[in-house]
Protein backbone atom coordinates (compact mmCIF):
# COMPACT_ATOMS: atom_id res chain seq x y z
CA UNK A 1 0.00 0.00 0.00
CA UNK A 2 1.76 3.43 -1.05
CA UNK A 3 0.46 6.58 -0.01
CA UNK A 4 -1.65 7.40 -3.53
CA UNK A 5 -3.38 4.25 -2.83
CA UNK A 6 -6.56 5.75 -2.99
CA UNK A 7 -5.37 7.91 -6.26
CA UNK A 8 -5.25 4.35 -8.00
CA UNK A 9 -8.39 3.57 -6.66
CA UNK A 10 -9.89 6.21 -8.23
CA UNK A 11 -8.42 5.61 -11.33
CA UNK A 12 -9.26 2.17 -11.72
CA UNK A 13 -12.84 2.81 -11.13
CA UNK A 14 -13.19 5.57 -13.57
CA UNK A 15 -11.43 2.88 -16.16
CA UNK A 16 -14.37 0.85 -14.75
CA UNK A 17 -16.94 3.53 -15.35
CA UNK A 18 -16.02 4.71 -18.63
CA UNK A 19 -16.75 0.57 -19.48
CA UNK A 20 -14.53 1.40 -22.56
CA UNK A 21 -12.10 3.36 -24.73
CA UNK A 22 -9.77 6.08 -23.89
CA UNK A 23 -9.56 9.22 -21.11
CA UNK A 24 -7.07 12.28 -21.51
CA UNK A 25 -6.98 14.56 -18.90
CA UNK A 26 -4.16 17.36 -19.12
CA UNK A 27 -3.12 18.81 -15.61
CA UNK A 28 -3.76 22.63 -15.65
CA UNK A 29 -1.07 24.85 -17.72
CA UNK A 30 1.16 27.27 -15.77
CA UNK A 31 -0.38 31.06 -16.12
CA UNK A 32 1.44 34.29 -15.87
CA UNK A 33 0.47 37.16 -14.02
CA UNK A 34 2.57 39.77 -15.29
CA UNK A 35 5.52 39.72 -18.49
CA UNK A 36 7.59 36.58 -16.55
CA UNK A 37 6.04 36.58 -13.53
CA UNK A 38 3.86 33.59 -12.69
CA UNK A 39 0.62 32.86 -10.37
CA UNK A 40 1.66 30.03 -7.76
CA UNK A 41 0.75 27.14 -9.47
CA UNK A 42 -2.23 25.18 -9.09
CA UNK A 43 -3.07 21.71 -10.90
CA UNK A 44 -6.08 21.01 -12.35
CA UNK A 45 -8.28 19.35 -9.67
CA UNK A 46 -9.30 16.22 -12.30
CA UNK A 47 -6.11 15.66 -12.59
CA UNK A 48 -4.86 15.61 -9.20
CA UNK A 49 -7.97 13.87 -7.87
CA UNK A 50 -6.96 10.72 -10.04
CA UNK A 51 -3.04 11.07 -10.03
CA UNK A 52 -2.06 13.43 -6.43
CA UNK A 53 0.69 14.75 -9.30
CA UNK A 54 1.09 18.13 -8.34
CA UNK A 55 4.02 18.88 -11.57
CA UNK A 56 3.09 21.11 -14.48
CA UNK A 57 3.20 19.70 -17.80
CA UNK A 58 1.45 16.33 -17.35
CA UNK A 59 -1.37 14.18 -19.04
CA UNK A 60 -3.31 11.72 -17.58
CA UNK A 61 -4.41 8.86 -19.57
CA UNK A 62 -6.13 6.26 -18.98
CA UNK A 63 -7.28 3.23 -21.40
CA UNK A 64 -10.14 1.19 -20.38
CA UNK A 65 -10.50 -2.77 -20.52
CA UNK A 66 -11.26 -4.18 -23.80
CA UNK A 67 -11.38 -7.64 -24.96
CA UNK A 68 -7.93 -8.12 -25.83
CA UNK A 69 -6.27 -6.09 -23.02
CA UNK A 70 -6.76 -5.17 -19.15
CA UNK A 71 -7.40 -1.67 -18.22
CA UNK A 72 -4.01 0.68 -17.62
CA UNK A 73 -2.82 3.87 -16.88
CA UNK A 74 -0.12 6.06 -18.72
CA UNK A 75 1.48 9.25 -17.40
CA UNK A 76 3.05 11.57 -19.55
CA UNK A 77 5.13 13.56 -17.30
CA UNK A 78 8.45 15.94 -17.69
CA UNK A 79 11.55 14.76 -18.32
CA UNK A 80 14.53 14.99 -15.71
CA UNK A 81 16.45 18.13 -16.46
CA UNK A 82 19.03 18.89 -14.41
CA UNK A 83 19.58 22.36 -15.30
CA UNK A 84 15.47 23.37 -15.35
CA UNK A 85 15.38 21.46 -11.77
CA UNK A 86 18.92 23.96 -10.50
CA UNK A 87 16.89 26.89 -11.70
CA UNK A 88 12.83 25.66 -10.84
CA UNK A 89 13.22 22.49 -8.46
CA UNK A 90 12.97 19.15 -8.70
CA UNK A 91 10.87 16.98 -10.86
CA UNK A 92 9.85 12.95 -11.03
CA UNK A 93 10.76 12.18 -14.47
CA UNK A 94 8.84 9.60 -15.86
CA UNK A 95 10.28 6.30 -14.14
CA UNK A 96 10.17 7.58 -10.57
CA UNK A 97 6.88 8.88 -11.10
CA UNK A 98 5.88 5.50 -12.35
CA UNK A 99 6.83 3.73 -9.37
CA UNK A 100 6.29 6.31 -6.84
CA UNK A 101 2.56 7.12 -7.92
CA UNK A 102 1.64 3.47 -9.20
CA UNK A 103 0.95 4.01 -12.83
CA UNK A 104 1.29 1.16 -15.45
CA UNK A 105 3.40 3.31 -17.69
CA UNK A 106 5.12 6.74 -18.16
CA UNK A 107 6.97 8.74 -20.70
CA UNK A 108 8.12 11.87 -21.12
CA UNK A 109 5.59 15.02 -21.96
CA UNK A 110 7.41 15.39 -25.15
CA UNK A 111 6.10 11.80 -26.63
CA UNK A 112 2.87 12.95 -26.40
CA UNK A 113 2.35 13.83 -29.93
CA UNK A 114 4.00 10.84 -31.27
CA UNK A 115 2.24 8.58 -28.96
CA UNK A 116 -1.76 9.53 -28.53
CA UNK A 117 -2.60 8.53 -31.92
CA UNK A 118 -1.08 5.07 -31.60
CA UNK A 119 -3.32 5.09 -28.57
CA UNK A 120 -6.21 6.42 -30.20
CA UNK A 121 -5.93 3.57 -32.69
CA UNK A 122 -9.08 0.91 -32.77
CA UNK A 123 -10.49 2.69 -29.42
CA UNK A 124 -14.38 3.27 -29.90
CA UNK A 125 -14.50 6.27 -27.40
CA UNK A 126 -12.35 9.44 -26.58
CA UNK A 127 -13.52 10.73 -22.72
CA UNK A 128 -12.17 13.86 -22.05
CA UNK A 129 -13.19 17.87 -20.99
CA UNK A 130 -13.98 19.05 -23.92
CA UNK A 131 -14.63 23.32 -24.38
CA UNK A 132 -12.78 23.29 -20.97
CA UNK A 133 -9.71 24.66 -23.11
CA UNK A 134 -9.62 25.16 -26.94
CA UNK A 135 -5.64 24.60 -27.07
CA UNK A 136 -6.69 20.93 -26.04
CA UNK A 137 -9.78 20.25 -27.80
CA UNK A 138 -7.64 21.21 -31.49
CA UNK A 139 -4.83 19.24 -29.95
CA UNK A 140 -7.10 16.18 -29.22
CA UNK A 141 -8.82 16.80 -32.85
CA UNK A 142 -5.67 17.02 -34.00
CA UNK A 143 -4.45 13.43 -32.71
CA UNK A 144 -8.02 11.79 -33.96
CA UNK A 145 -7.01 13.05 -37.11
CA UNK A 146 -3.81 11.32 -37.19
CA UNK A 147 -5.51 8.46 -37.17
CA UNK A 148 -8.32 8.75 -39.49
CA UNK A 149 -5.51 9.50 -41.72
CA UNK A 150 -4.65 5.35 -41.32
CA UNK A 151 -8.08 4.33 -41.91
CA UNK A 152 -6.97 2.94 -45.00
CA UNK A 153 -4.65 0.65 -43.39
CA UNK A 154 -6.98 -0.97 -41.78
CA UNK A 155 -7.28 0.97 -38.52
CA UNK A 156 -10.13 2.77 -37.15
CA UNK A 157 -10.93 6.16 -34.83
CA UNK A 158 -12.84 6.79 -32.01
CA UNK A 159 -16.69 7.42 -33.43
CA UNK A 160 -18.03 8.93 -29.71
CA UNK A 161 -16.38 11.70 -27.76
CA UNK A 162 -17.95 11.84 -24.33
CA UNK A 163 -17.42 14.28 -21.74
CA UNK A 164 -15.31 12.77 -18.74
CA UNK A 165 -16.29 15.44 -16.81
CA UNK A 166 -19.93 13.44 -15.75
CA UNK A 167 -18.26 10.75 -14.72
CA UNK A 168 -15.94 12.27 -12.63
CA UNK A 169 -18.37 14.78 -10.54
CA UNK A 170 -20.40 11.88 -9.52
CA UNK A 171 -17.60 10.29 -7.70
CA UNK A 172 -15.98 13.70 -6.98
CA UNK A 173 -19.42 14.29 -5.10
CA UNK A 174 -19.22 11.48 -2.58
CA UNK A 175 -15.73 11.75 -0.82
CA UNK A 176 -13.86 9.03 0.28
CA UNK A 177 -11.78 8.64 4.02
CA UNK A 178 -9.12 10.44 3.07
CA UNK A 179 -10.57 13.84 1.38
CA UNK A 180 -12.60 13.48 4.36
CA UNK A 181 -9.58 13.34 6.34
CA UNK A 182 -8.26 16.26 4.21
CA UNK A 183 -10.87 18.21 4.74
CA UNK A 184 -11.02 17.99 7.93
CA UNK A 185 -7.52 19.28 8.40
CA UNK A 186 -8.07 22.07 5.97
CA UNK A 187 -11.37 23.27 7.64
CA UNK A 188 -9.01 23.11 10.95
CA UNK A 189 -6.77 25.23 10.04
CA UNK A 190 -9.05 28.27 8.50
CA UNK A 191 -11.13 27.63 12.06
CA UNK A 192 -7.53 28.62 13.91
CA UNK A 193 -7.45 31.43 11.19
CA UNK A 194 -11.21 32.91 12.17
CA UNK A 195 -10.38 32.54 16.53
CA UNK A 196 -6.96 34.67 15.40
CA UNK A 197 -8.86 37.31 13.38
CA UNK A 198 -11.58 37.67 16.11
CA UNK A 199 -8.58 38.05 18.73
CA UNK A 200 -6.80 40.46 17.04
CA UNK A 201 -9.85 42.84 15.41
CA UNK A 202 -9.76 46.16 17.28
CA UNK A 203 -11.12 49.63 16.32
CA UNK A 204 -8.81 51.80 14.21
CA UNK A 205 -7.63 48.54 12.04
CA UNK A 206 -7.76 48.47 8.23
CA UNK A 207 -9.58 45.11 6.48
CA UNK A 208 -6.39 43.92 5.08
CA UNK A 209 -4.36 43.96 8.51
CA UNK A 210 -7.04 41.53 9.55
CA UNK A 211 -6.90 39.50 5.71
CA UNK A 212 -2.96 39.19 6.78
CA UNK A 213 -3.23 37.14 10.16
CA UNK A 214 -6.03 34.64 8.00
CA UNK A 215 -3.46 34.04 5.62
CA UNK A 216 -0.53 33.74 8.06
CA UNK A 217 -2.30 31.61 10.17
CA UNK A 218 -3.22 29.53 6.51
CA UNK A 219 0.60 29.54 5.84
CA UNK A 220 1.96 28.53 9.15
CA UNK A 221 -0.17 25.67 9.41
CA UNK A 222 0.88 23.87 5.96
CA UNK A 223 -2.06 25.21 3.48
CA UNK A 224 -0.71 26.09 0.09
CA UNK A 225 -3.02 28.86 -0.36
CA UNK A 226 -6.49 30.72 0.16
CA UNK A 227 -9.46 28.11 -1.49
CA UNK A 228 -10.31 31.80 -2.72
CA UNK A 229 -10.34 35.34 -2.04
CA UNK A 230 -10.80 36.39 1.56
CA UNK A 231 -14.03 38.39 1.79
CA UNK A 232 -13.02 40.64 4.92
CA UNK A 233 -15.63 43.51 5.21
CA UNK A 234 -16.58 45.92 7.91
CA UNK A 235 -20.00 48.07 8.05
CA UNK A 236 -21.61 48.17 5.43
CA UNK A 237 -18.95 46.18 2.92
CA UNK A 238 -20.70 43.41 4.48
CA UNK A 239 -23.85 44.07 2.34
CA UNK A 240 -21.51 43.78 -0.76
CA UNK A 241 -21.49 40.03 -1.18
CA UNK A 242 -18.35 39.79 -3.57
CA UNK A 243 -16.44 42.30 -1.83
CA UNK A 244 -12.58 41.36 -1.45
CA UNK A 245 -10.76 45.24 -1.61
CA UNK A 246 -10.58 44.67 2.14
CA UNK A 247 -8.48 47.80 2.61
CA UNK A 248 -11.03 50.19 5.06
CA UNK A 249 -10.50 51.23 8.58
CA UNK A 250 -12.26 49.29 10.84
CA UNK A 251 -14.92 51.03 12.94
CA UNK A 252 -16.11 50.96 16.50
CA UNK A 253 -19.63 50.02 16.49
CA UNK A 254 -19.62 48.00 13.25
CA UNK A 255 -19.84 44.69 12.58
CA UNK A 256 -16.93 42.70 10.52
CA UNK A 257 -18.05 40.04 8.46
CA UNK A 258 -15.08 37.64 7.12
CA UNK A 259 -15.58 35.18 4.41
CA UNK A 260 -12.27 32.85 4.61
CA UNK A 261 -11.09 29.32 4.48
CA UNK A 262 -7.96 27.45 3.32
CA UNK A 263 -6.62 24.84 0.19
CA UNK A 264 -5.14 21.77 1.78
CA UNK A 265 -3.61 19.18 -0.47
CA UNK A 266 -6.10 20.46 -3.41
CA UNK A 267 -8.91 20.78 -0.82
CA UNK A 268 -10.87 23.96 0.32
CA UNK A 269 -12.53 25.06 3.26
CA UNK A 270 -15.39 27.81 3.51
CA UNK A 271 -15.75 29.65 6.62
CA UNK A 272 -17.77 32.89 7.16
CA UNK A 273 -17.98 34.48 10.68
CA UNK A 274 -19.84 38.37 11.65
CA UNK A 275 -18.29 39.56 14.51
CA UNK A 276 -18.30 43.32 16.33
CA UNK A 277 -15.22 45.48 15.62
CA UNK A 278 -15.06 46.32 19.19
CA UNK A 279 -15.95 43.00 20.57
CA UNK A 280 -19.19 43.91 22.31
CA UNK A 281 -22.63 43.55 19.58
CA UNK A 282 -25.54 46.58 19.60
CA UNK A 283 -28.92 45.16 20.36
CA UNK A 284 -29.88 45.42 16.42
CA UNK A 285 -26.69 43.62 15.36
CA UNK A 286 -27.54 40.92 18.09
CA UNK A 287 -31.19 40.55 16.75
CA UNK A 288 -30.10 39.94 12.85
CA UNK A 289 -27.50 37.98 14.17
CA UNK A 290 -29.82 35.48 16.36
CA UNK A 291 -31.73 35.67 13.59
CA UNK A 292 -29.18 34.45 11.53
CA UNK A 293 -27.81 32.18 13.25
CA UNK A 294 -31.24 30.21 13.71
CA UNK A 295 -31.45 30.36 10.43
CA UNK A 296 -28.35 28.35 9.85
CA UNK A 297 -29.12 25.76 12.58
CA UNK A 298 -32.35 25.06 11.39
CA UNK A 299 -30.80 24.82 7.75
CA UNK A 300 -28.32 22.33 9.13
CA UNK A 301 -30.72 20.11 10.95
CA UNK A 302 -32.23 19.41 7.42
CA UNK A 303 -28.65 17.70 6.09
CA UNK A 304 -29.20 14.46 6.67
CA UNK A 305 -29.52 11.52 4.28
CA UNK A 306 -32.40 11.53 1.99
CA UNK A 307 -33.36 14.76 2.11
CA UNK A 308 -33.18 17.06 -0.87
CA UNK A 309 -30.98 19.62 -1.59
CA UNK A 310 -33.18 22.16 -1.20
CA UNK A 311 -34.38 21.32 1.96
CA UNK A 312 -32.14 23.11 3.91
CA UNK A 313 -32.29 25.94 1.76
CA UNK A 314 -36.36 26.15 2.45
CA UNK A 315 -35.75 26.20 6.57
CA UNK A 316 -33.36 28.92 6.28
CA UNK A 317 -35.63 31.10 4.23
CA UNK A 318 -39.18 29.98 6.69
CA UNK A 319 -36.81 31.22 9.55
CA UNK A 320 -35.51 34.41 7.98
CA UNK A 321 -38.53 35.02 6.48
CA UNK A 322 -40.39 34.59 10.03
CA UNK A 323 -37.29 36.77 11.37
CA UNK A 324 -37.54 39.77 8.68
CA UNK A 325 -41.53 40.12 9.79
CA UNK A 326 -40.86 40.27 13.29
CA UNK A 327 -38.42 43.16 13.09
CA UNK A 328 -40.88 44.98 10.91
CA UNK A 329 -38.13 44.35 7.65
CA UNK A 330 -41.15 42.49 5.85
CA UNK A 331 -44.96 42.61 6.23
CA UNK A 332 -47.54 40.42 5.51
CA UNK A 333 -47.41 36.51 6.34
CA UNK A 334 -44.41 33.95 5.88
CA UNK A 335 -46.31 32.52 2.88
CA UNK A 336 -46.95 35.90 1.28
CA UNK A 337 -43.32 36.57 1.87
CA UNK A 338 -41.87 33.23 0.14
CA UNK A 339 -44.08 33.63 -2.16
CA UNK A 340 -43.19 37.26 -3.45
CA UNK A 341 -39.82 36.86 -2.53
CA UNK A 342 -39.85 40.04 -0.62
CA UNK A 343 -37.07 38.42 1.27
CA UNK A 344 -34.65 38.91 -1.66
CA UNK A 345 -33.99 42.37 -0.69
CA UNK A 346 -32.06 41.08 2.76
CA UNK A 347 -31.07 37.17 1.41
CA UNK A 348 -30.87 37.07 -2.21
CA UNK A 349 -28.32 34.14 -2.68
CA UNK A 350 -28.57 30.17 -1.86
CA UNK A 351 -27.88 28.66 1.13
CA UNK A 352 -25.36 26.84 0.15
CA UNK A 353 -22.59 24.86 -2.34
CA UNK A 354 -21.15 21.32 -2.57
CA UNK A 355 -17.44 21.79 -1.23
CA UNK A 356 -14.38 19.60 -2.24
CA UNK A 357 -11.63 20.01 -4.96
CA UNK A 358 -13.19 23.32 -5.85
CA UNK A 359 -14.69 25.96 -3.21
CA UNK A 360 -17.74 25.54 -5.38
CA UNK A 361 -17.34 22.23 -6.40
CA UNK A 362 -18.85 19.95 -8.98
CA UNK A 363 -21.52 18.16 -8.82
CA UNK A 364 -25.22 18.44 -9.91
CA UNK A 365 -27.96 19.78 -7.71
CA UNK A 366 -30.65 18.58 -9.78
CA UNK A 367 -31.46 15.47 -11.86
CA UNK A 368 -34.03 15.05 -14.01
CA UNK A 369 -35.42 18.34 -13.30
CA UNK A 370 -35.61 17.09 -9.24
CA UNK A 371 -33.29 18.15 -6.08
CA UNK A 372 -30.76 15.58 -5.46
CA UNK A 373 -31.32 13.37 -2.51
CA UNK A 374 -28.56 14.13 0.42
CA UNK A 375 -26.18 10.82 0.52
CA UNK A 376 -23.77 9.78 3.14
CA UNK A 377 -20.31 11.06 1.74
CA UNK A 378 -21.79 14.79 -0.06
CA UNK A 379 -19.69 17.97 1.85
CA UNK A 380 -21.76 20.98 1.33
CA UNK A 381 -21.38 24.78 2.62
CA UNK A 382 -24.57 25.90 4.83
CA UNK A 383 -24.41 29.65 5.13
CA UNK A 384 -27.74 31.65 5.04
CA UNK A 385 -27.07 35.53 5.75
CA UNK A 386 -29.00 38.88 6.30
CA UNK A 387 -27.73 42.32 4.54
CA UNK A 388 -29.80 45.60 4.83
CA UNK A 389 -28.75 48.72 3.06
CA UNK A 390 -30.10 52.03 4.00
CA UNK A 391 -33.74 52.61 2.83
CA UNK A 392 -36.66 55.29 3.88
CA UNK A 393 -38.62 52.45 5.10
CA UNK A 394 -36.08 50.73 7.17
CA UNK A 395 -35.42 51.43 10.78
CA UNK A 396 -32.17 53.46 11.26
CA UNK A 397 -30.58 50.92 13.47
CA UNK A 398 -30.39 48.51 10.99
CA UNK A 399 -28.89 50.16 8.09
CA UNK A 400 -25.56 48.73 6.77
CA UNK A 401 -25.95 45.27 9.47
CA UNK A 402 -24.57 42.56 7.28
CA UNK A 403 -24.31 39.22 9.01
CA UNK A 404 -23.39 35.98 7.25
CA UNK A 405 -22.93 32.72 8.80
CA UNK A 406 -21.14 29.66 6.91
CA UNK A 407 -20.09 25.97 7.64
CA UNK A 408 -18.85 23.18 6.44
CA UNK A 409 -21.27 20.15 6.61
CA UNK A 410 -20.69 16.67 5.91
CA UNK A 411 -23.75 14.11 5.26
CA UNK A 412 -23.14 10.92 7.62
CA UNK A 413 -25.17 7.88 8.31
CA UNK A 414 -26.78 9.98 11.66
CA UNK A 415 -27.66 12.75 9.46
CA UNK A 416 -24.19 15.20 9.38
CA UNK A 417 -21.09 16.22 10.90
CA UNK A 418 -19.99 19.85 10.88
CA UNK A 419 -16.33 20.38 10.05
CA UNK A 420 -15.99 23.82 10.83
CA UNK A 421 -17.40 23.19 14.18
CA UNK A 422 -14.36 24.91 16.57
CA UNK A 423 -15.04 28.18 14.80
CA UNK A 424 -16.89 30.40 17.64
CA UNK A 425 -20.84 31.45 16.53
CA UNK A 426 -22.67 32.00 19.65
CA UNK A 427 -22.95 35.51 20.55
CA UNK A 428 -21.44 35.13 24.23
CA UNK A 429 -18.75 32.71 22.74
CA UNK A 430 -17.54 34.97 19.95
CA UNK A 431 -17.60 38.34 22.61
CA UNK A 432 -15.86 36.55 25.44
CA UNK A 433 -13.15 35.26 23.14
CA UNK A 434 -12.48 39.23 21.98
CA UNK A 435 -12.22 40.83 25.61
N1 LIG B 1 -16.60 31.93 -0.31
C1 LIG B 1 -17.46 31.64 -1.37
C2 LIG B 1 -18.75 31.17 -0.90
O1 LIG B 1 -19.06 31.27 0.26
O2 LIG B 1 -19.52 30.66 -1.65
MN1 LIG C 1 -19.54 29.18 0.51
MN1 LIG D 1 -17.69 31.45 1.88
Amino acid sequence: MTQFQHFIARRRLLAANMRSGIAIIPTAPEQVRNRDAHYPYRFDSYFYYLTGFREPGAVLVIVAASDQAPAKDILFCREKDQEREIWDGFRYGPAAAKDIFGFDEAYPISKLDELLPQLLADQPIVHAAFGHDPAWDQRIVGWLNRVREQTRTGIAAPGEIHDCRRLLDEMRLIKDTDELQIMQRAADISTQAHQRAMQTTCPGMREYEIEAELLYTFCRHGAQAPAYTSIVAGGANACVLHYVQNNAELKSGDLLLIDAGCELDGYASDITRTFPVNGKFTAAQKDVYQLVLAAQLAAIAQVQPGNNWNDPHQAALHVLAQGFIDLGLCQGSVDAVLESGDYKRFYMHRTGHWLGMDVHDVGEYKQKGEWRLLQVGMVLTVEPGCYIRPADNIPEHFWNIGVRIEDDVIVTPAGHEILTMAAPKKIDEIEELMQ
